[in-house]
């Protein structure tokens, strides 16, 4: 510190030499007051300025006041608060605590320091406590948080929250804020899931669900959500890479207009009878997956796709009203038997199942299904079809058409889903509004890496990386992407993000050699600042890409 500090005194003491002197020789020119012109509208600005900012401060100081009992009142609301019985006597309610404020001139934080007995950050931090507060006191809240520094409460400056809106259009002309438009052109699986408080758009990777379940009472929205799923799959994949079963045993009129589609596995399916067969087909293609995943040692259907020219698509299966078949004990022991198989290696094997029901009971949704399907959207439905389905009361005030709670784990937000009209779906289903063509896609050195990952274990190697996209990824792009991405200790990056997880590309010892490796890295962790460091991180994974099938067997390691 002294040191930093000792030439800048030094720097100053001259400064303020020759400015003394300066002021002597200035002094002679400038008016009786001492000032010139110049100078005087400087400090006529200056003032101002800081009248102006000390009016901003006391703005600030006074929204801040204001906000506190707001923000605890709010959060003893929403359950952050505890009563104090004596003999049946409320004597005392316990709020949370707030005694630091800070603020800058976007932001006013406020330091939570202590909760109520009985309630947990665990469940202030949820985003729902941010959209409610965000709603409560009308300004956009965001909860910071870090061991050192504690849980601040961040209230932006700008007022004015919107509410979740009441119509969210599928496509538009006139208005941007469409859900087409938001999508994320370059994921090809990505569907809209709704629009949310502050104008956010929430949407999902249908694979990542891996299963979803559809609730809610008549009129509320279903049948228009699985439309405009539908819809966005069939625009942006082929039938190569996707395959469609639908299911509607109302009359199929639910899904005609999508008899005629390429993507279908199957005709739609429209009598029950058909159901044990169509079931055991998923099972048999289940099978089939696996025993080819396993025998070419890759971990999942990703790795299959990045590395095998005959690729595997991914199989949805739409089922409109699951309740016919629930209610049927012998189609329900079949249903749920698959539900079973599929719940845990569905994701893996590319085998995904949307179900719908208006009778959420516990006849129709079984603990089977409610174990198995981790994903839900539950539009308008009375309290005990809410509890069963989320487990909460908060699908039973919300009002109709389109207007939902989607949930997954153990995050939940309140949307508007996307309105699809009739028009729109034909437009799909016409591959009109095609936002890319999915077969054309050019690689991209993510998939490079995902690839690297899943099919190789981790190897990156230009050899096997180039055989593995047959041509379609350049050797020398794949070349450059190594180039650009290997680990440097001087600027600790680039970090690669691959599904979540983060990785570096470092070169590391490998059977016979040293070569390319994704190095995993553990949350939180600091970046490798060595090379020991990077080979102490990459050796659990290097072990196992070495132990590893025959895949790995048969690419050659790359020599320095
Ligand atoms: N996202 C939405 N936005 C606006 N209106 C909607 C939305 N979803 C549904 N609706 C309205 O509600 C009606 C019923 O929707 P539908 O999907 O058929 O309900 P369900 O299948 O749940 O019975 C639709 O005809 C439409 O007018
Ligand atoms: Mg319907």
């Amino acid at each position: 510190m002294a040191i930093d500090i000792l030439p800048f005194a030094f720097g100053l003491s001259l400064f303020s030499f020759f400015s003394s002197v300066a002021g002597i020789f200035l002094a002679v020119r400038r008016g009786r007051d001492g000032a010139t012109a110049e100078d005087r509208r400087i400090a006529a600005l200056r003032r101002q300025h800081e009248k102006a900012e000390a009016r901003r401060l006391k703005t600030i100081k006074r929204v801040a006041k204001e906000l506190r009992p707001k923000i605890i009142q709010a959060l003893a609301r929403y359950g952050f608060s505890y009563i104090y019985e004596r003999q049946g006597a409320m004597t005392r309610m316990s709020t949370p605590v707030i005694r630091t404020i800070l603020y800058t001139k976007d932001a006013i934080y406020f330091r939570i320091d202590r909760l109520p007995f009985r309630t947990t950050f665990t469940d202030l931090l949820k985003p729902e406590v941010e959209q409610n507060l965000s709603l409560a006191i009308g300004r956009e809240c965001q909860f910071q948080h870090d061991v050192d520094i504690g849980v601040w409460l961040q209230v932006g400056l700008r007022s004015g929250v919107s509410a979740i809106p009441r119509f969210f259009p599928y496509t538009s002309k006139e208005n941007p804020q469409n859900a087409l438009e938001l999508l994320p052109a370059t994921k090809n699986w990505a569907v809209p899931i709704g629009m949310t408080t502050n104008r956010r758009f929430v949407y999902e990777d249908v694979r990542d669900f891996p299963h979803l379940l559809v609730a809610g009472a008549t009129g509320g929205g279903k049948s228009v959500f699985m439309n405009q799923m539908l819809a966005t799959m069939i625009s942006r994949n082929t039938p190569k890479q996707l395959e469609l079963i639908l299911i509607d045993l109302k009359g199929g009129l639910e899904f005609w207009p999508y008899h005629n589609l390429p993507h279908l596995r199957r005709p739609v399916v429209i009598d029950a009878e058909e159901i044990p067969e169509v079931l055991g087909d998923i099972k048999k293609e289940k099978e089939r997956r696996f025993a080819l995943l396993r025998r070419a040692g890759v971990k999942d259907i990703r790795g299959w796709n990045h590395t095998k020219a005959a690729k595997l698509p991914y199989i949805f299966v739409f089922f409109d009203e699951i309740a016919s078949l629930m209610l049927n004990p012998k189609l329900k022991r079949v249903v749920d038997g698959l539900i079973n198989d599929l719940a845990a290696q569905g994701r893996a094997l590319g085998l995904h199942l949307i179900l719908c029901t208006q009778i959420p009971n516990r006849d129709v949704l079984s603990t089977i299904i409610r174990g198995n399907i981790p994903s839900r959207v539950c539009f308008n439905t009375d309290e005990t079809g809410s509890m069963i389905v989320l487990g909460n009361h908060s699908a039973a005030q919300i009002p109709p058409h389109g207007r939902m709670i989607y949930r997954r784990a153990s995050y939940q937000v309140e949307c508007q889903a996307p309105f699809i009209s009739e028009a729109e779906i034909d437009a799909a289903v016409n591959g009109q509004n095609l936002p890319q063509n999915a077969e054309k896609r050019e690689v991209t050195i993510n998939d490079l890496f995902t690839a690297s990952l899943y099919g190789f274990a981790g190897k990156f190697t230009v050899r096997a990386l180039y055989s593995a996209f047959e041509g379609d990824a350049s050797e020398t792009f794949i070349r450059r992407a190594a180039k650009e991405y290997e680990y440097s200790f001087e600027q600790q990056g680039p970090v690669i993000e691959i599904d979540g997880s983060r990785f570096v590309l470092g070169r590391v010892p490998m059977r016979g050699g040293r070569g390319r490796f994704l190095v995993p890295l553990a949350d939180g962790e600091p970046l490798p600042t060595t090379q020991e460091e990077m080979e102490a991180l990459a050796a659990p994974a290097v072990a196992a890409a070495e132990n590893a099938d025959d895949v790995l067997e048969s690419v050659a390691w790359e020599e320095e």
